[in-house]
C-alpha cells in the first residue's frame, strides 16, 4: 500500500516555490482513485465532468449534488492522500452564497474533500469568498466553464481577443482576492495563461489545455486513458490507451464464453465426492 504524505495546502505551496509542476487529474471511482493515489497524483478533481464520462449524459448540467457526494466518497476512499476537491455543481452555488456555502459544506462533511472548485469569474467571487470564509479552500476556474457552455458558444478556446483576455485577467485578479488558493484556466492561449501566472501572488495556477506555463496540469482522466468513447480533446494526450486494452478484452471474454474455454478448472470450486453423494442421497428421499 501507498506511503504516502497526505497532501495539504502548504505542501502544494511548497512544490509551487520550488518551481515543480503540480500533477492533476478527475477521478471518479474507487479502483481509478487506488491507482492514482499509487501514481502519486497531488491533486484530483471529481469534476461534474462525470455527468458526461461516467453517466453518459451530453453536458455536465444534470449533474447533481448526491451524484458528486456519492463519486467524491468512493474517491476518496481509493485516495486517502491526494488533494481532494469537489466540483460544484450546475446551480449548487449560482443560486446564493448561502446556498454555495451549505454544498461546499457537504462536500467536506459528507465526502472528505479538502477544498471544492466552482465556475465563474466576478459574477461568482462574492459566493467563492462566502465559501472561504466559512473555512473552506475554493478554488475558480475560468476560460471554458462548462456550465456556462450554452453562453459562451461551445466548447471552444476562450480570450483569444483582447478584450476578452483581459475579463480573464480581471476575474483571476479577483477571485484571488475573494481568496482562491488556486484558479484552473481551462482552453485559454498560452500567452495568456502566462500573463496570469506570472501575476499570481497568493494562488496557483493549473493549466487544463492552457500551455505549459502554469504552476500544474490538468487533464480529464477518460481522455488521457483512451475511456471517452465520443472524441477525445486536441488538448489531451493519450498516456495509455486502456479504452482498448479493455474493448480487446471484452471480445476476447465474449470469445472464450462462446467457445466455451471459459470458465476452467481454477476459476471454480469442487466439492469433496463424500459430500456430493450425500447430497443426491439426500435429495432421492
Ligand atoms: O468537471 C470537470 O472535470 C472540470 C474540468 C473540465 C476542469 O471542471
Amino acid at each position: 500500500m501507498s506511503e504516502r504524505k497526505k497532501m495539504s495546502l502548504p505542501g502544494l505551496f511548497k512544490k509551487v516555490a520550488s518551481n515543480e509542476p503540480i500533477t492533476m487529474l478527475t477521478c471518479y471511482d474507487y479502483p481509478t482513485a487506488h491507482f492514482q493515489e499509487q501514481a502519486g497524483i497531488d491533486m484530483i478533481l471529481v469534476g461534474d465532468s462525470l455527468g458526461m464520462t461516467m453517466l453518459g449524459f451530453e453536458s455536465t448540467l444534470p449533474v447533481t449534488m448526491e451524484d458528486m457526494i456519492r463519486h467524491a466518497q468512493a474517491v476518496r476512499r481509493g485516495s486517502p492522500n491526494a488533494w481532494l476537491i469537489g466540483d460544484m455543481p450546475y446551480m449548487s452555488y449560482q443560486p446564493s452564497v448561502e446556498s454555495a456555502i451549505r454544498n461546499a459544506g457537504r462536500f467536506m462533511a459528507e465526502a472528505g474533500c479538502d477544498a471544492i472548485k466552482l465556475e465563474g469569474g466576478t459574477e461568482m467571487a462574492d459566493r467563492l469568498a462566502g465559501i472561504v470564509r466559512a473555512g473552506i479552500p475554493a478554488m475558480g476556474h475560468l476560460g471554458l466553464t462548462p456550465q456556462s457552455v450554452s453562453a459562451l458558444g461551445g466548447f471552444r478556446v476562450q480570450g483569444k481577443g483582447a478584450q476578452q483576455a483581459k475579463k480573464i485577467v480581471d476575474d483571476a485578479r479577483i477571485l484571488e482576492e475573494a481568496g482562491a488558493y488556486a484558479i484552473l484556466l481551462e482552453m485559454v492561449p498560452d500567452r495568456l495563461c502566462q500573463l496570469i501566472t506570472e501575476r499570481a501572488k497568493n494562488c496557483f495556477i493549473i493549466s487544463l489545455g492552457s500551455g505549459p506555463h502554469a504552476h500544474g496540469q490538468l487533464l480529464i482522466y477518460h481522455d488521457a486513458f483512451g475511456l471517452y468513447p465520443r472524441f477525445k480533446p486536441r488538448m489531451a494526450k493519450v498516456f495509455a490507451n486502456a479504452g482498448q486494452l479493455i474493448q480487446d478484452g471484452l471480445k476476447e471474454y465474449a470469445k472464450e464464453v462462446t467457445e466455451r474455454s471459459f470458465p476452467q478448472p481454477e476459476n471454480w470450486f469442487g466439492m469433496p465426492d463424500e459430500e456430493y453423494d450425500e447430497l443426491i442421497q439426500l435429495l432421492e428421499k
